[in-house]
């Protein structure tokens, strides 16, 4: 069980009144019950604490020597604090940032953290579940042994390396809809399932809409990384695990990558089409607006290729993935896995990624 103290900043105390339309309508102790509530699911024991003053928090910060971990979200010392941020590289424990609004899409001034570059993750835009993510991310971070390479200059051209007992690797692309409040840890759980079965993986970052994506530089990014993932996962071509538009931007860079499998998880190929979620139909033609990556436009793979999908996904339907099969051709099997939704695939416990490491298992 890992001990996790859960800080919550300057004004924090007023959730449910503060501004209901960017906050939601949770109060404080309403979201303090439900982390505690989400630690014990995942393992954690979670003591909370909520301060308006600066100098309790670094005092906490200080006296969390005896915890695995902290989640905190500074709120507007986020911006400003570099006393806060000093309290967190002293101490060295893993911290993780979270903000429930997006703090990208809000004024310019809180676009800035003077926190992130000393916390080992930072959510946001995810409203309360954005805590539920950093205690899972704790608990990921903790189950084994994670390095974070760099492949560009830029804070998103990162990957994590986990490593494997057995000769094969595995690169993850994660989902979200191209938008820069998705992340990697989102296919954390894939990564420490995949160590246990004895397979090494790479977990890619990419810039994303809102942190310099777009079609020309998120491939660029997702191409690079893979190659510099590929170097260190050798000497066997790694296979490429992606999830919803990371399964899309999986399948727009394979052709060109060299790899040894590509397994495409609920994914999401033409966001116009009808049923795929609003907020994903609007960011689909933000990304993409010429349908360069459309599926008739990409080069098949050389390579066998899984599509899974869950039959009752509400966020991008089934009928996806069975236009990429046909679009595909011979290469591809296809599985519509019943009773399985967009983010149940993402459960190492899900039947979908029991046949995905089913075939893993199964290739030469
Ligand atoms: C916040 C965002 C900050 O900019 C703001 O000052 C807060 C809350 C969030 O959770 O979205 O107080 O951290």
């Amino acid at each position: 069980m890992l001990r996790v103290l859960c800080l919550n900043g300057p004004n924090l105390d007023m959730l449910g009144r503060r501004e209901p339309g960017v906050y939601g309508s949770l109060t404080l102790p309403e979201l303090e019950e439900r982390v505690r509530r989400w630690g014990a699911d995942s393992g954690c024991e979670v003591e909370c604490l909520q301060s308006n003053r600066e100098s309790e928090l670094i005092e906490a910060i200080h006296g969390a020597a005896d915890f695995d971990g902290v989640v905190i979200n500074p709120g507007a010392l986020t911006h400003t604090s570099f006393a806060l941020r000093d309290a967190v590289a002293a101490v060295d424990i893993p911290v993780v940032e979270v903000h429930i609004s997006n703090v990208r899409s809000r004024d310019r001034w809180r676009r800035r953290s003077v926190l992130s570059d000393v916390a080992v993750h930072t959510i946001f835009g995810r409203g309360p579940d954005g805590y539920r993510a950093a205690l899972r991310h704790l608990v990921n971070r903790a189950s084994c042994p994670v390095e974070t390479r760099r492949y560009g200059p830029h804070p998103d051209q990162v990957f994590d390396l986990r490593p494997g007992s057995g000769r094969r690797g595995a690169a993850l692309v994660h989902g979200g809809f191209w938008l820069d409040t998705w992340g990697r840890d989102t296919t954390e759980s894939w990564a420490v399932d995949l160590h246990r079965r004895g397979v090494a993986t790479a977990n890619l970052e990419y810039r994303r809409l809102g942190s310099g994506g777009g079609v020309v530089p998120t491939l660029a990014d997702v191409a690079e990384a893979l190659a510099a993932a590929s170097d260190a996962l050798s000497p066997t071509p790694p296979i490429v695990i992606g999830h919803s538009a990371g399964a899309h931007l999986a399948l727009a860079v394979a052709a060109r990558a060299g790899i040894g499998g590509l397994v495409l998880v609920s994914g999401v190929y033409d966001p116009a089409a009808p049923g795929v979620d609003e907020v994903g139909a609007a960011a689909g033609r933000r990304f993409d607006p010429d349908a360069a990556t459309r599926l008739d436009r990409l080069a098949p793979p050389d390579c066998p290729v899984l599509l899974i999908h869950g039959a009752e996904d509400r966020v991008v339907p089934p009928a996806q993935s069975e236009a990429a099969a046909a679009a595909l051709g011979g290469v591809a099997e296809l599985a519509i896995v019943p009773g399985e939704g967009h983010f149940d695939v993402l459960k190492p416990a899900s039947e979908s990624w029991r046949k995905v490491a089913d075939w893993l298992e199964r290739l030469p």
